[in-house]
């Protein structure tokens, strides 16, 4: 198990390249299942849990081909309908597969993922929008089977935005028959990437960006070339780092459109936030990065997270790392999972005053963090973990380094080029 070793204490300083988007990607690959042709994404995250996707699609009979950062599907000849159980335990984001293979093969079979450290991430909401669509939903001792001759549309009603359940409700809505209407759904930029490529594949999907989605089902879908935007919480993630340790960062590729409310609250803790502008191709001028600039303490502030365009759950972790050197009391509600504090009791260690009560945090600003032997208790939580470190006096040792690099392409690589003193220790 490979270990992270961090010397903190110094403010970071340069320009990296963000990877492209983990939770963006994922569904994009579960979607190429959809068509017979094949389809070419570039941009592509070198991470585990891609990885694990080319596994499954490989499994199920996709051929799958790097050329570098950019990956060619070919779905001619998926045939099988089961996704292997070892897979399921290795990514719950399997799950999405199903509603790909519903849509192209009218049978999915996978197994209940089971919940993880933020939370028991049950999917009812998937199977229920399944069962929207016309399925036969079979459940026993933890297998699941979907089934339909032919899939219907029709009215979908979601109690809570589940990125997942929307995008396994598109998955299997574009090839059914009719129209379906799919209501209070997620509206993260991952979603919108997903409609947008499905659009391109062919399919007919409109209020893109929306809770109200629209979508008429077509007879096939076909290939085709897409890029993968950059990954936001990646790009918040080196945000709160400077934010955190102090200096300035140029994070090229961040997605600066869906970062507003992330920009929001680094202005509210005191960083300076600004788009990096260039020319592109067409010889227009847009907006290509991120910058951040931070000196001295952090402000305290009260955030709670939510549904996009709220401020993500995903960097509610780092966040902590960040208030926790802040000048004053903050507090932080979780308001999308559960159990997404774990984190908390590692910065303890580390001198950070965090109190939980519930779905809340109170954090007292501490002057200064010291270094410590920690462990990753789930990716994002690892990720604030080498925030906090970069931030603290001295060593920090980080263990189960496994989280981080299911969605960081190479966290070691990437605080380097912010000059942060870090290693990975085999
Ligand atoms: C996606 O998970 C992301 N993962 C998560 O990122 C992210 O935190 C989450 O969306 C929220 O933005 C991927 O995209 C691969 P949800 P997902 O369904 O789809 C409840 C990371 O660190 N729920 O929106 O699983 C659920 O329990 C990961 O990159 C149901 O009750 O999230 C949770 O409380 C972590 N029934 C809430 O909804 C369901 O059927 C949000 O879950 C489904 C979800």
């Amino acid at each position: 198990m490979s270990e992270i070793r961090i010397c903190g204490y110094r403010p970071l300083s340069g320009e990296i390249k963000i990877q492209g988007s983990k939770n963006g990607v994922l569904p994009m690959l579960a979607a190429s299942i959809l068509q017979k042709e094949t389809v070419k994404f570039t941009n592509v995250p070198t991470i585990q849990d891609v990885t694990c996707m080319v596994g499954i699609l490989e499994s199920l009979g996709c051929r799958c081909r790097w050329e570098g950062s950019s990956l060619t599907v070919d779905a001619s000849e998926c045939e099988r309908s089961e996704i292997p159980k070892e897979d399921v335990g290795k990514m719950r984001s399997s799950i999405l597969v199903m509603g790909a293979l519903l849509g192209r093969l009218g049978r999915a079979v996978t197994w209940y993922p089971g919940g993880c450290s933020i939370g028991s991430r049950p999917i009812n909401l998937h199977l229920l929008a399944f069962s929207r669509l016309g399925a036969r939903v079979q459940e026993e001792d933890g297998r699941i089977e979907a089934s339909s001759a032919k899939l219907a549309g029709g009215p979908i009603i979601l109690p809570f935005p589940s990125v997942g359940a929307t995008e396994n409700a598109l998955l299997a809505a574009v090839l059914a028959e009719g129209e379906t209407q799919l209501l209070g759904a997620a509206r993260e930029p991952e979603i919108q990437s997903l409609c947008l490529l499905l659009n391109q594949m062919g399919a007919d999907i409109t209020g893109i960006g929306t809770s109200k989605l629209r979508i008429r089902g077509v007879r096939e879908l076909h290939g085709t070339e897409y890029s993968v935007p950059g990954d936001r919480i990646a790009a918040g993630t080196y945000l709160t780092a400077v934010a955190a340790a102090g200096g300035q960062a140029r994070l090229l590729g961040a997605p600066w459109d869906s970062m507003q409310e992330v920009v929001k609250v680094l202005r509210q803790v005191g960083a300076e936030v600004e788009p990096v502008f260039g020319i592109g191709e067409n010889q227009k001028t847009n907006i290509e990065g991120i910058s951040i600039s931070m000196e001295g303490r952090p402000k305290p502030i009260t955030l709670s997270t939510s549904p996009y365009p709220g401020f993500p759950t995903d960097l509610q972790s780092p966040m902590l790392a960040v208030l926790a050197r802040a000048e004053g009391v903050s507090r932080l509600k979780e308001t999308v999972f559960e159990a997404r504090f774990k984190t908390a009791n590692e910065l303890w260690k580390m001198g950070a005053d965090i109190e939980i009560s519930g779905n809340e945090a109170v954090i007292s600003g501490k002057h200064r963090l010291r270094g410590a032997r920690v462990s990753a208790c789930d990716l994002r939580g690892g990720a604030a973990l080498v925030a906090a470190a970069l931030a603290a006096e001295g060593e920090t040792r980080i263990s189960d380094c496994i989280h981080i690099e299911r969605g960081y392409e190479d966290i070691c690589r990437d605080i380097q080029g912010l000059q942060g003193r870090i290693q990975r220790i085999p």
